[in-house]
């Protein structure tokens, strides 16, 4: 019997072994409480139609009450460019700083919903709540996306410009990894 050579992963971080994780920044807002911007690892899409996305929030976050309160929420996608900022909005509470003020990250208006886009990202989905639900100490929220955009130069023809867009990996900790650019398309 063949045998590979393994290394144990504490549960508690297994998690890890799914990463780099594509991270997001999700802007939120309450009905009187600032704008806030909260850094996520955990966020991927769950439909086509209805295009929905899904997004995992502990319940300590001062974003999760927020978007309990709204019920809205943008996905924004980082660049490289802004890491120092994804991370400030990923290790500090909004509950404490005005992440918008003390980041220097740009609020625009929606398109649709209430929490503003954050401009210097490449592209931005805005969402609705679609459902939500508890998973062991975090809750998912489901969004239906109501409008989505990219810069027009980071995003064309149906996918993004990896040379413009260079895109957060979260690899763990505060280390993080980017794209290098070497694109396969195999045949079958
Ligand atoms: C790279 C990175 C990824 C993170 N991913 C998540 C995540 O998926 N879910 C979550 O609840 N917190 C995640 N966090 C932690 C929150 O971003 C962090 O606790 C933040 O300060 C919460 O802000 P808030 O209290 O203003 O909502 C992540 C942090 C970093 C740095």
């Amino acid at each position: 019997m063949l045998k590979k050579e393994t290394v144990n992963v504490n549960l508690s971080s297994c998690s890890r072994l799914l990463h780099p994780m594509h991270t997001v920044l999700v802007s939120c807002a309450g009905k009187t409480a600032k704008p806030n911007i909260i850094t996520l690892a955990w966020a991927m899409p769950t439909s086509i139609d209805p295009p929905l996305v899904a997004v995992s929030i502990r319940p300590e976050r001062h974003s999760y009450a927020l978007i309990e309160e709204t019920e809205e929420f943008v996905v924004n996608i980082p660049t490289i460019d802004i890491l120092k900022e994804t991370l400030f909005c990923g290790r500090k509470s909004g509950s404490k700083h005005d992440k918008f003020k003390k980041t220097g990250l740009t609020p625009l208006p929606a398109r649709k919903v209430k929490p503003p886009i954050i401009k210097e990202c490449v592209a931005h989905l805005e969402c609705r709540l679609h459902r939500k639900f508890k998973t062991g100490d975090h809750t998912i929220f489901i969004g239906e996306v109501t409008e989505a955009y990219a810069d027009k130069e980071a995003f064309s023809e149906g996918e993004y410009n990896l040379r413009k867009a260079k895109m957060i990996f979260h690899v763990g900790g505060n280390e993080f990894a980017t794209l290098r650019i070497r694109k396969f398309k195999p045949k079958l």
